[in-house]
């Protein structure tokens, strides 16, 4: 009978002999990599997650095992015991574990594989549904497991630097009622109650609070957040928070310790000092400058608004947008003027999604400016937009006109446009940001009515909390969101902590008193209890892990992880389920609904 995993103990991981342990007997447990025979020895790579080592079955070896060692294939899970020995001449500088190689003499199978529907390896072309539905075999893969490894990591970095700050990691429940955080509710129905639902949470929101109107003034939990909201490349119906709140906090302060965790997990995870304080911005600043609220701050290149140079502009476009108070944004493209016309006018493809009707431009050559625009522009104007826009020879300028909701968008992704152009979105780059004093409110036309732009318990800015009643539009809220590379890494707030701006704010919201009382009486309800000041923020952290990473998709940094359909392809799931189960939940499908 095998002595494995009795009597020999796996001795070593696969990643971790070198020459020193050349002598040494060693047991290895893992996967099969790939096999060779050459002349009477068969070459065999075993794979875990730390790595790869050579196993040699030389003829000398019994015939039992010999022959056993013949059968192996790619992804059987085996084990071998034997001697580790220098490969001499042989040595693979490219491994890990190249100087040497195990001398096998005892080997077993735990257990052979069927031929996987594709390699094991990190250079793979496969489709990824096909990687999905064998996401167990997907998750053997280096690349991946990189990522997991690292979120373990991070995980147990964020519990230390809160323990050690002082914070309580609190669970709060999955089944619960919802709290509207603009996405749609994953819902549950009741047994007990026929006809009543449970919401799945789209954050723990209103419990951080509960738990800082009960005193535990430090909170954190990691926790999995649920929204029914359209897909992306970094969103997901479920995905994780690192979810703070904290009592007798201004801003500054939730910033600060948000940072030295951020700190933390840089310097440990990547060997990265970051400097803090991080930048802060205003809101109304990003959408001027930048024209959006989460800039990529690793490069310049900055909108410039230039409606006022063109107040009395002769071209028909830039004059009736001027007439009707919209907006004429420019960006220099430095060095681009050797763009050819084609590319130019295709770039009005970047701008088009986001509704810009067209892209004016010119190029500034040495003997004169060229373009469909130039015909329009005085000396003077000239002069003031060279001086705005810091126009050298060799630059290629753009405008967008039309109302500022399109002209921000539209030019916001075509300064990313030609940031990853010219090189300048360096992954090694870390440019963090604070987004501050969001507005409190988003009007919505369509529906005549304001919307929380965070979330209703989002505080005023103290100096607008008069504006609440009168002009709801200027109110600025005490709502932050921290910013990499360009990508929105986490959101908080001060939050309200008085029953009567609360209810002002469910008020403004559109809920009539009777509705803010059946949704959150019992918010309100607590907020009359001597509640503290109070504030926090939710990091993303799948997000954070992708930037980490380096990863593309947030696929990638979940293991088990939903199309962007919402669909599983390994558990094929969402699943119809049989009758009983819908009697007993008193639910009925609607049969038209469902084709
Ligand atoms: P917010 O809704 O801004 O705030 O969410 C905080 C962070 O969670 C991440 N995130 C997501 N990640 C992946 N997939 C999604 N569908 C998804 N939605 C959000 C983002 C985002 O910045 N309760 C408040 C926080 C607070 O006020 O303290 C909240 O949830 O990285
Ligand atoms: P046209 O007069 O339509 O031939 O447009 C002349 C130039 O102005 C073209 O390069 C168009 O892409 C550009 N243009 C048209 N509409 C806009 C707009 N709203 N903003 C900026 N440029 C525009």
């Amino acid at each position: 009978m095998d002595k494995f995993l009795h009597e020999w103990k796996r001795t070593h991981n696969c990643g971790e002999l070198r020459a020193e342990h050349v002598g040494q007997t060693v047991t290895l447990m893992g996967w099969v990599q790939g096999y060779r025979d050459h002349g009477g020895s068969i070459f065999v790579d075993i794979r875990d997650r730390y790595g790869l080592t050579q196993l040699r079955f030389d003829s000398s070896v019994d015939d039992a095992t010999h022959n056993l060692a013949d059968t192996l294939r790619n992804e059987f899970c085996i084990a071998a015991r034997g001697q580790v020995v220098h490969r001499g001449t042989n040595v693979n500088p490219k491994m890990q574990t190249g100087e040497i190689e195990v001398l096998a003499e005892h080997l077993t199978v735990f257990n052979r594989a069927e031929t996987p529907p594709f390699e094991i390896r990190d250079d793979l072309d496969t489709a990824e549904n096909v990687r999905l539905k064998y996401r167990y075999l997907d998750l053997r893969r280096k690349s991946l497991q990189r990522n997991f490894v690292m979120r373990s990591h991070v995980n147990n970095i964020t519990r230390n630097y809160l323990a050690d700050n002082g914070f309580l990691e609190l669970e709060t429940p999955v089944l619960m009622k919802s709290t509207p955080e603009g996405a749609r509710d994953y819902l549950v129905p009741s047994r007990v109650h026929p006809g009543k639902f449970y919401a799945l949470p789209q954050s723990p929101q209103t419990f951080k609070q509960l738990f800082m109107i009960s005193g535990y003034d430090r909170y954190y939990q990691i926790c999995r957040c649920f929204r029914d909201e359209d897909l992306r490349a970094d969103r997901q119906p479920e995905f994780t928070q690192i979810d703070v709140e904290m009592s007798f906090v201004v801003p500054e302060d939730i910033y600060g310790m948000i940072e030295g965790l951020v700190i933390r997990i840089w310097k440990h995870v990547l060997g990265v000092e970051l400097q803090t304080p991080f930048l802060r911005m205003s809101y109304a600043e990003a959408m001027e400058r930048f024209g959006c609220d989460k800039p990529d701050m690793r490069f310049g290149m900055e909108l410039k608004n230039v409606a006022d140079i063109l107040a009395s502009s002769t071209f028909n476009v830039f004059a009736q947008t001027i007439a009707r108070n919209g907006s004429i944004k420019a960006l220099n493209a430095k060095g681009c003027a050797s763009l050819s016309r084609s590319e130019l006018d295709g770039l009005i493809d970047v701008v088009k999604p986001y509704g810009a009707k067209g892209l004016a431009w010119f190029k500034a050559n040495a003997d004169a400016w060229q373009g469909p625009v130039v015909k329009f522009l005085t000396d003077d104007e000239k002069n003031d937009l060279t001086a705005r826009l810091d126009i050298e020879t060799g630059d290629a300028v753009f405008f967008v006109a039309d109302d500022a909701r399109i002209v921000d968008p539209a030019m916001a992704a075509l300064r990313l446009h030609f940031g990853d152009r010219l090189g300048l979105r360096k992954s090694s780059d870390y440019a963090f940001l604070w987004v501050t004093d969001f507005p409190l409110y988003e009007y919505d036309p369509a529906e005549n009515r304001y919307y929380a732009m965070h979330h209703p318990f989002t505080s005023p800015h103290p100096a607008d909390r008069g504006l609440m009643s009168t002009d709801p539009a200027k109110v600025r809220a005490q709502a932050y969101d921290l910013v990499l590379n360009g990508t929105e890494l986490g959101g908080g707030s001060i939050r309200i902590h008085d029953q009567e701006t609360q209810a002002e704010m469910f008020r403004i919201l559109g809920l009539t008193r009777a509705q803010a009382e059946y949704k959150f009486g019992f918010f309100l309800d607590a907020l009359r209890y001597g509640t503290p000041p109070h504030g926090g923020i939710a990091i993303g952290m799948d997000r954070l892990i992708m930037l980490l990473t380096g990863a593309q998709s947030i696929r990638d940094v979940i293991a088990f992880p939903k199309t962007q359909k919402a669909t599983d392809l390994m558990l094929d799931c969402p699943t119809e389920v049989d009758a009983e189960q819908l009697q007993e939940l008193s639910l009925r499908i609607r049969t038209e609904n469902t084709k």
